[in-house]
């Protein structure tokens, strides 16, 4: 097997039919063509998967078990040209960002920290500036 065989984004986007399917999770790439079938959650989400260019989100949030991880190391047949993984190296599936074969769209959530990360610390430099006013200022009037 030529697990350190690289394919470009544009090459693996043209296998995405169901006599000829491969998959890209955390930047390395499959070829489930033959366990379409066999696949327990169906064909159909594999399929739908590689047609969307990166399958890493789709197969975490399934929570797949170490079967499943083990299984497909007998499917992978090289990395994606220019990710930064274990190129050829073996294991399980690495937890590292994948390059996507193609924009995904609108599959980030919207960031609802950054509102916080803005307003946060500029209430506490209110808050530390208020105290710092209110002793000074209560103690000048003591004195
Ligand atoms: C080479 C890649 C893959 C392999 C070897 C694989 C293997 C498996 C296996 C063995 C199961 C049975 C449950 C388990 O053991 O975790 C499973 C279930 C499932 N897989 Fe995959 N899978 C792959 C890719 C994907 C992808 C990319 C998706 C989604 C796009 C997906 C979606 C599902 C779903 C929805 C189930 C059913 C879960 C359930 O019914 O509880 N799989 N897969």
């Amino acid at each position: 097997m030529r697990v350190s065989q690289k394919y470009s984004p544009s090459q693996i986007s043209l296998h995405t039919t169901k006599k000829d399917c491969w998959l890209i999770i955390h930047g390395k790439v499959y070829d489930v063509t033959n366990f379409l079938e066999d696949h327990p959650g169906g064909d159909d989400v594999l399929l739908h998967a590689s047609a969307n260019g990166d399958a890493s989100q789709k197969f975490d949030e399934v929570g797949h078990s170490s079967t499943a991880a083990s299984l497909m190391e007998g499917y992978l047949i090289g990395v994606v040209e220019g990710y930064e993984g274990t190129a050829g190296g073996g294991g399980g599936p690495k937890r590292k960002e994948a390059v996507t074969a193609r924009t995904v769209q609108g599959r980030k959530p919207p960031s609802s920290s950054s509102f916080l990360d803005l307003v946060l610390p500029v209430l506490i430099l209110g808050l530390a500036f208020g105290a710092w006013y209110y002793l000074n200022f209560n103690s000048k009037a003591k004195a």
